[in-house]
């Protein structure tokens, strides 16, 4: 409750529309057009800001995700929507096969979802939708529902995932980590052989300018990644894997939501302790191996290639969301977001996705350079969290600014704030609808 600054004007009515717009009856599209399904961390930062619409709509957004969990307790990627054309999205249920490649991962029967998964948000959600209306949650089992599927979840991303040996969750296609193009994974990427042009069509460009995605290159090598994943029922830790990295994001992000669900247990009455015992280890693990005091941020590693990947990129900054992170990394990682290779507070108006000064940075290509708001939530929420509140007010009203100004769009210049990437995308509302119902804007 602390912005003087009053609403951008139509931000609350703008975001409130976008996200009835894309809710299709049971859970909510990222973008009608370029993801025509439904994706698991859009998912949970959507329900993040549905839950102030109705808190009972961000449940269901939840449960809709959850009833797709596999029996090894993945929670996939996408949840396709049998209603939508096979063209509409590439790759679609027939390319991934869930119900029938994935059978022995414990893949559900009656619905079809990719293999892959994305950041787990989810408990971290959970906790913030149950709180948006405690006796809703109460009445309805929210939690009781969700608290085993997100132990299961936890439990798969620390275990079978755990491939690098050392104690942090390991993605195994770029996709994973949800910034599926960010410079860090083109070393990696350039070890993987990418399918021949000629064997699948993009269905993304029918949508997106071309400049805003990712290349053809690019996705030959996404597929190859992908078919071959699947090729091997989706068991991790077979000698075949050809891309396995360590992501500071998908981590610090473990971690909260670990924290999100102590809290959770203790409201169910399951034991809390599993679960902070464990974000301390998954802490000590990730300050062990992917803090780079000379970088002031945390790298990604190339398991297979043994070593950190000397690229900048935002998903260093995201432990910043970690609570317990020692104080000296949190004040060395401020100082990183307030300096010249992302430049917040003077030079950027949201943070971007990637080093302003890195070789591979571009204003306007997916995950290469633009700003996002869930990036710009999540280290919104840390500034605050590590005390940083001025600095968490004007982020918040640079967010609302942009988010409104740019037409609720997937991505922007992170100089300009100028729109990239699709229009009235959920994310960016729902989480500029929490950020103005935290600045006191909501109505
Ligand atoms: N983000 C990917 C896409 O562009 C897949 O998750 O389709």
């Amino acid at each position: 409750m602390t912005s003087a600054r009053p609403a951008p004007t139509g931000l609350a009515s703008g975001a409130r529309r976008v996200l009835t717009d894309n809710w299709t009856g049971s859970s909510t599209v990222p973008a009608p057009g370029l993801y025509p399904h439904q994706w698991s961390w859009d998912s949970a930062f959507i329900a993040i800001g549905s839950r102030h619409i109705s808190p009972r709509r961000a449940q269901r957004e939840l449960e809709t995700l959850f009833a797709a969990q596999w029996g090894d307790g993945r929670i996939p990627h996408i949840v396709f929507n049998p209603a939508v054309p096979p063209a509409a999205y590439f790759p679609g249920p027939g390319f991934w096969r869930s119900s029938t490649a994935g059978a022995a991962a414990g893949a559900p029967r009656g619905v079809e979802t990719s293999g892959i998964v994305q950041p787990p948000v989810h408990a971290l959600a959970s906790l913030l939708v149950h709180r948006a209306d405690p006796r809703s949650s109460a009445r309805h089992g929210f939690l009781a529902r969700a608290y085993p599927r997100l132990a299961a979840w936890h439990r798969y991303l620390t275990g079978a995932r755990d491939l690098g040996g050392g104690g942090l969750v390991a993605v195994v296609h770029p996709w994973e980590p949800g910034m599926d193009n960010s410079p860090c994974w083109d070393a990696p990427l350039a070890r993987v052989e990418p399918a021949p042009p000629g064997t699948f069509r993009r269905a993304d460009l029918d949508h997106g300018a071309a400049s805003d995605r990712p290349t053809d290159l690019d996705y030959g090598r996404y597929v190859r990644l992908a078919a071959d994943y699947r090729d091997g029922g989706y068991a991790d830790g077979g000698a075949g894997a050809a891309f396995i990295v360590e992501d500071p994001g998908v981590n610090a992000l473990l971690i909260a939501s670990e924290h999100a669900l102590a809290e959770i247990a203790a409201l169910v009455g399951a034991d809390a302790s599993v679960h902070r015992d464990r974000a301390a280890r998954l802490t000590a693990a990730l300050v062990d191996r992917l803090w780079d005091p000379a970088a002031g941020l945390f790298l990604c590693r190339d398991v297979l290639g043994g070593g950190p990947i000397r690229e900048l990129s935002a998903a260093g900054l995201l432990p910043l969301l970690v609570p317990g992170l020692p104080h000296g990394i949190a004040a060395a990682l401020v100082r990183t977001a307030r300096g010249a290779h992302f430049g917040l507070g003077h030079q950027t108006r949201l943070v971007p996705s990637y080093d302003l000064l890195g070789p591979a940075f571009d204003a306007a290509r997916y995950w290469r350079g633009p700003a996002w708001f869930n990036v710009n939530w999540l280290l919104e929420r840390g500034l605050r969290q590590h005390g940083e509140s001025a600095s968490a007010d004007a982020l918040r009203a640079a967010a609302l600014e942009t988010a409104v100004a740019s037409g609720f769009a997937e991505y922007v210049d992170p100089y300009t704030g100028e729109a990239r990437g699709t229009r009235g995308f959920s994310w960016t509302a729902a989480l500029a609808l929490d950020l103005a119902v935290a600045a006191g804007q909501g109505a």
